[in-house]
């Protein structure tokens, strides 16, 4: 059957809304997903690291970077960049007050520069220290509660320049990073008490079980120097000290019956002590970023053979830090007093932890460990 005019034109109609359609819903669907990774995810950086794929990917530009003031040496400082060059930015700092951003800042304007080298504003030296070649660019202020904190920028769009309606849509987008900030801001507040608060716990009961003195700061300290060595980076080393100082938070609820008995523990009664894993477990497993802390308090006590509680784990399904605060926990306990023992002289300390390596142990880590073992002993006179 032959189409009518109106039917082609109709259709045709259709085809270039369908042929528009694409470009609304990718927009929309990253500031969906943007607004979702807000509500779902409190990580800042893995929100704002996130979002500026999202934002390249809807802008089409080939990098992004988030730059925070500094208002103390007013400057702006890189604080998370994508793109090839993204390492080398994160060195830089630049006075507040100059190139796009530093503008964009002062003026708490959004600013498109279609030819970076031919605008007055552009700040050359951040393309010569990292080799990057701007082209052209978009900087909008990061505003948060009425103050501008930073500013967003999209750089070198893959065909072409940035466009008007580009300019807009950054500028939306900056909206709701503020408020991924904002949020991960007073989460982060809301967490660091809380972690505080169980520190403080740890150290209360440390006065309890015997006057433990400094072993869970010194347990923290072997673990972040040993911690690199084992494959965390520099951002979690706080956290593994943090979690490693609560390893024995589960001890709180332990009665002083069985935790000061001053002689051998009868059977029901270790088996009452040895729940201080689960405890702790119970205690630190409310909060979603305590998990590296829950997983030492359960995995301290598990052996490398299987033969270690609560769960009788065995090698590499204990988790890592668990087999790790093993190992420092035990050396910590034997190079100290107690009032029950008097501590091991440190060669003596080198043996008994070598001769359980592969069975209460796990012979990769206690290698690390004893390779490292002067030092250890440094961290404990220093700490003692
Ligand atoms: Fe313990």
């Amino acid at each position: 059957m032959k189409k009518t005019a109106s039917q082609s034109k109709s259709k045709h109609k259709l085809k270039s809304r369908s042929a528009k359609k694409p470009k609304r819903i990718s927009s929309f669907s990253a500031r969906d997903r943007i607004i979702r990774l807000i509500n779902s995810s409190l990580d800042i950086d893995k929100v704002l690291h996130l979002s500026m794929l999202l934002m390249e990917k809807t802008l089409n530009a080939t990098a992004s970077s988030i730059l925070l003031h500094d208002p103390e040496k007013n400057e702006l400082k890189f604080y998370l960049a994508t793109g090839a060059k993204k390492d080398a930015l994160k060195v830089i700092r630049m006075p507040a007050d100059q190139g796009v951003a530093g503008r964009s800042l002062q003026t708490g304007r959004t600013l498109l520069i279609p030819e970076a080298s031919k605008s007055p504003f552009f700040y050359k030296q951040v393309d010569e220290k990292t080799k990057f070649v701007t082209k052209n660019l978009i900087a909008t202020p990061i505003p948060i509660r009425g103050k501008r904190i930073g500013v967003l920028e999209v750089l070198n769009k893959t065909h072409g320049t940035f466009s008007h309606q580009d300019m807009l849509k950054l500028k939306t987008m900056a909206a709701e990073i503020s408020v991924a900030i904002d949020n991960a801001r007073l989460y982060d507040e809301v967490k660091h008490a809380y972690i505080a608060s169980m520190l403080n716990m740890a150290k209360a009961e440390k006065y309890r079980d015997h006057d433990t003195g400094m072993h869970i700061e010194r347990c923290g300290e072997y673990a972040v120097r040993l911690a690199p060595e084992l494959g965390f980076t520099p951002r979690e080393l706080e956290n593994l000290r943090v979690s490693m100082m609560m390893h024995d938070i589960g001890k709180v609820a332990i009665p002083d019956a069985i935790l000061l008995k001053p002689g051998r523990l009868d059977p029901e009664e270790m088996r009452l002590m040895q729940t201080h894993t689960t405890k702790g477990e119970e205690i630190l497993g409310r909060a979603p970023h305590l998990q590296r802390a829950v997983e030492i308090a359960t995995g301290h006590h598990e052996k490398w053979d299987g033969s270690g509680y609560p769960r009788r784990l065995k090698a590499r399904t204990i988790p890592l830090t668990g087999r790790l605060a093993a190992i420092i926990d035990v050396f910590d306990a034997l190079s100290s007093k107690r009032p029950y023992k008097d501590p091991f002289p440190p060669e003596q300390v080198f043996k008994m932890l070598k001769e359980n390596r592969g069975t209460h142990f796990d012979p990769e880590i206690l290698d690390l460990f004893l390779s490292r073992f002067t030092e250890m002993r440094e961290v404990y006179q220093g700490m003692a």
